[in-house]
């Protein structure tokens, strides 16, 4: 009997499956676990048996969800986008070969003798993409969206550095939809994650998410900064037959130089099946992409197209989804970090716990939202999971275990480090201490300054920073280039030779690339990639200090709340004497080497359609090395638009606004005057 009970509850998963999709495909988000998720899926499906009634065609359990944003034109796919079903369990996972066995009519024959041919791939945690080449052509990429049709992504894919614009080998089908997932590596992913944290900018729970974030962002160039990556494996629509199964299919995806999965396996029967779904567990650890689980599909397509499929998902496949590790712990305390830009960050010091391989003792707790939503208190026990299988979470409290006496956090109104009262920018989450002094800033700033992406100082790590700070000997960034070597030998570990090349290094870098101080200053908002921007520009200190907003702005690449912050920056008393200072102690960085050749400095260039005497990377490399710059967007600030082969939208977005379009015979002109 179905009661009015039974009704909320079904309206209820409903309304909180639709919430947690609309926060999953839009926004890049995730407010619950995985397996949380799917096991309201799994609660609402059983309901919906049990009640037929109550069951409805627009049910997340018969349809995909879906990604669909503004800003972006649809495109209807030539052969649907469906999803996969999918299973914790060993028990369903042979079920489903029993059921797929009966579909084919071979339930009765012996699963020894006849056992189904599977391939068994990584279940990549990406975002899916159906990328459509014609005649071995790159032409569009087009994310799942509905199923039916998706949000058209073409300029930002194409910033992919392994995307293949042109499948390799011949006889291509005109028309060949391949299939697969756009990720980010877990390296791109920790170190964006990283500088988002100290520009205040919220952070994302793993790589799935940022990457979803990023393919649905509005400006290729900020796209192209994000290195996002691919990986295929999918068939969809074709002209024509092209392989025969899933295995062929993948051969020929490897002789097209295509990126495909890092190993899949051909099992014979749902037993090897099964043992491959073991191996691929251990094999996952050391993949370049976040995977959730293990995809087995039946080998042959005649078989497939047998088989068929429900509204949502095909009936020859299924997901395998590995059970993300989690431990109950007990959080000793919370602690608050101060970043280089003063951001406080609440950290969860946890009692020690085994996690996936490595032992757990310490995870973000982001920001004070999160502490009050979760309502985490310091003695509580919390759940900690590996989200993506990469940073711990805290993913809520075991509030049975809470002692009675527990408080909740307060989250201080003082900087730990200097007593600072802690203030909140307006649309921000995170608070931060405003004393450009406080020593946790000054330690922070001062080892960017030094770091690899920066000045590149070598022999200036964290530790000997650290020591330079607590000892004051350093207290501002040009402190270090008023270091003497009879003040290092003081310092632990540091002998006469240690201390010699640490002065020698520092001088060196006093003469370095100017887009390295811009970036070592620490201005909120700029990474390498717009210290770049900024130098090419401005090819000096002097330019950039007394650029306005207007003049920033007008730069390629650099944004409103940029230009703001870097105009902030400079309005500061203390940045202004800092760049003085470094000035008088013979810090002056060199523009762009090619500055003398730079005919083409401050031009921005926008390439379209495929260029007949030169690659794309060669076009840009040469537009670089002329001082230009390229970007994936046509916008009032683009110079020139070069119109190669089967120019599309872009050239009609140049005509629309005026841009001057070059043929490729005049853009090599242009770059031989
Ligand atoms: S096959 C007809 N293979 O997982 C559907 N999907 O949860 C065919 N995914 O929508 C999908 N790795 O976006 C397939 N090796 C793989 C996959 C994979 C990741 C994604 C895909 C799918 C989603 C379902």
């Amino acid at each position: 009997m179905t009661t009015d009970s039974h009704r909320q509850r079904v309206a209820h998963l409903r309304a909180e499956i639709a919430r947690h999709d609309d926060l999953y495909y839009r926004a890049g988000r995730s407010e619950i676990a995985d397996a949380d998720y799917d096991a309201l899926k799994r609660e609402l499906a059983d309901l919906e048996v049990a009640h037929p009634e109550l069951a409805g065609a627009d049910s997340p359990t018969v349809r995909v969800g879906d990604d669909r944003t503004e800003g972006f034109q649809l495109y209807r796919h030539r052969q649907p986008m469906q999803s996969l079903d999918n299973t914790y369990s060993e028990a369903e996972l042979r079920s489903f070969d029993q059921k797929l066995r009966k579909v084919l009519g071979l339930a009765d024959a012996s699963a020894l003798e006849m056992p189904l041919a599977y391939v068994v791939e990584p279940k990549i945690d990406g975002i899916a993409v159906s990328l459509t080449y014609e005649k071995g052509k790159f032409l569009r990429a087009v994310t799942r969206g509905n199923g039916v049709e998706g949000d058209d992504v073409t300029a930002n894919v194409r910033t992919i550095r392994h995307l293949p614009l042109v499948l390799a080998g011949r006889d291509h089908p005109d028309v060949l939809e391949i299939r697969g997932e756009i990720y980010m590596t877990l390296e791109v992913f920790r170190r964006l994650n990283a500088q988002r944290e100290e520009a205040g900018l919220e952070t994302f729970a793993n790589p799935r998410n940022l990457a979803a974030g990023t393919v649905k962002l509005l400006d290729p160039a900020e796209v192209a900064k994000r290195l996002l990556d691919i990986v295929l494996y999918g068939l969809g629509y074709c002209s024509g037959e092209v392989a025969p199964s899933q295995s062929a299919y993948h051969a020929l995806l490897k002789a097209w130089k295509v990126p495909t999965v890092e190993r899949l396996w051909t099992a014979a029967g749902i037993d090897a099946a099964w043992a491959a779904i073991q191996e691929l567990d251990t094999a996952r650890k050391g993949f370049a992409y976040a995977t959730d689980g293990a995809v087995v599909k039946l080998d042959d397509f005649a078989r497939q197209r047998e088989a068929g499929a429900t509204s949502k998902a095909p009936r020859w496949a299924i997901a395998y989804k590995y059970a993300p590790e989690r431990a109950e712990t007990r959080l000793r305390a919370i602690t608050i970090q101060v970043g280089r830009t003063g951001v406080l960050t609440p950290v969860a010091e946890l009692e020690p716990v085994p996690l996936a391989g490595t032992t757990v003792s310490r995870a973000t707790l982001h920001n004070e939202d999160e502490i009050t939503r979760k309502d985490i208190r310091v003695g509580d026990f919390v759940l900690v999971e590996k989200a993506g299988e990469i940073i711990p979470a805290v993913l809520g409290v075991n509030t049975a275990r809470r002692p009675a006496d527990s408080e909740p956090f307060h989250f201080p109104e003082n900087c730990p480090e200097c007593s600072t009262p802690v203030i909140k920018l307006p649309g921000e989450v995170a608070w931060r201490c405003p004393n450009l002094a406080c020593p946790a800033q000054v330690r922070r700033r001062i080892a960017h300054f030094a770091s690899k992406q920066c000045m590149d100082i070598e022999g200036l790590g964290e530790a000997v920073v650290d020591q330079l700070v607590s000892k004051r000997l350093v207290q501002t960034i040009a402190d270090l280039y008023r270091l003497r070597q009879e003040n290092l030998v003081t310092l632990e570990k540091f002998a006469e030779k240690s201390a010699q090349n640490l002065i020698a290094a520092i001088a060196t870098s006093r003469t370095g690339e100017l887009w390295r101080l811009v970036h070592g200053l620490g201005i909120p908002g700029v990474g390498a990639s717009s210290a770049k921007d900024l130098a090419r520009h401005f090819r000096g200190m002097n330019a950039l200090v007394a650029a306005s907003e207007d003049d920033l702005l007008a730069i390629e690449g650099v944004g409103e709340k940029t230009a703001r912050a870097i105009r902030a920056f400079f309005n500061e008393p203390a940045n202004r004497i800092l760049v003085d200072e470094l000035r008088d102690l013979g810090v002056e960085p060199t523009a762009p080497a090619h500055a003398a050749a730079a005919v083409l400095a401050g031009k921005a260039f926008v390439l379209t359609g495929t260029l007949e005497t030169m690659t794309r990377e060669d076009a840009t490399a040469r537009i670089e090395a002329a001082g230009g710059k390229v970007s994936g967007s046509v916008s009032k600030k683009t110079s020139y638009v070069v119109a190669g082969v089967e120019a599309g939208s872009k050239l009609e977005k140049a005509q629309k606004l005026g841009v001057p379009v070059l043929t490729e015979q005049e853009f090599l002109t242009l770059l031989g005057g």
